[in-house]
């Protein structure tokens, strides 16, 4: 890695299912002038290109071999895999469940790493997804855990689908997000856990414009080296 980037900082969000680390983190980032990296979008591209290879999602070679050779392009909120614009493919809940199994499997992390420890780049990164502070960006200058409950969690990914004219049931949508945390949070390789020096941020009840008030000023105050002095 160029020493440059490896300078670059990094504010890492993670966080369970719908916590809401994707708008807070683009915001956060927008805002900074800062790089943007949904690392949930890879592994859900690791998924949907499987699901359409006809690959087995416990198929750990194979997949570790797929995840190595993505063809995607990150840019302008769109993304794209093999030419074709699957931007809102990888958000169907099948991408999502898919993505939660193929990202237990050691190989397909691996795979994965180099790929998104090049997004960082000054004048810095806003990386969100599970083990940014733990295992991909261990020396964040930042690290925040954006937790909610899960009925807060699943109400906002009703609320989102609805909006988006995709038929959903709120009940099944809970089921599958406890699911989800469950096998995150299980698994042997980069479970999710919080950082031991990330900051908890709980958002039931807290609007996007607080939470992202709340991460800005926490990093101006690192970045000014007052924090914990
Ligand atoms: O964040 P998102 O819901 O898009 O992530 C999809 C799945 O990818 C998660 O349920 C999780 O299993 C996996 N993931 C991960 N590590 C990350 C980001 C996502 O294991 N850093």
């Amino acid at each position: 890695m160029p020493v440059e980037a490896a300078a670059a900082p990094v504010i890492a969000i993670d966080g369970p299912s719908a916590s809401g680390k994707g708008t807070i983190s683009e915001r956060v980032a927008a805002a900074l002038g800062f790089h943007y990296l949904d690392s949930g979008a890879l592994y859900r591209l690791v998924a949907l290109a499987a699901l359409r290879a006809d690959i087995d999602l416990d198929d750990e070679t194979a997949l570790a071999a797929l995840a190595l050779d993505l063809d995607v392009q990150f840019g302008g909120g769109v993304i794209i895999l093999s030419k074709q614009n699957v931007t809102d493919d990888i958000r169907s809940e099948i991408c999502g469940m898919g993505a939660s199994k193929v990202a237990a499997l050691p190989g397909v992390r691996a795979a994965l790493l180099a790929r998104q420890q090049a997004f960082r780049k000054p004048p810095g990164l806003v990386a969100e997804g599970r083990d940014m502070g733990t295992v991909v960006f261990p020396d964040a200058q930042l690290k925040v855990f954006l937790t909610a409950s899960a009925e807060v969690r699943a109400g906002r990914r009703y609320k989102q689908l609805k909006e988006k004219g995709i038929d959903a049931n709120i009940r099944l949508l809970l089921q599958e997000l406890r699911e989800r945390d469950q096998r995150d949070s299980a698994r042997s390789v980069a479970p999710l856990q919080k950082a031991v020096d990330a900051r908890e941020l709980d958002s039931t009840g807290l609007g996007i414009e607080e939470i992202v008030r709340q991460v800005l000023d926490w990093y101006r105050q690192k970045a000014a080296g007052s924090l914990g002095q």
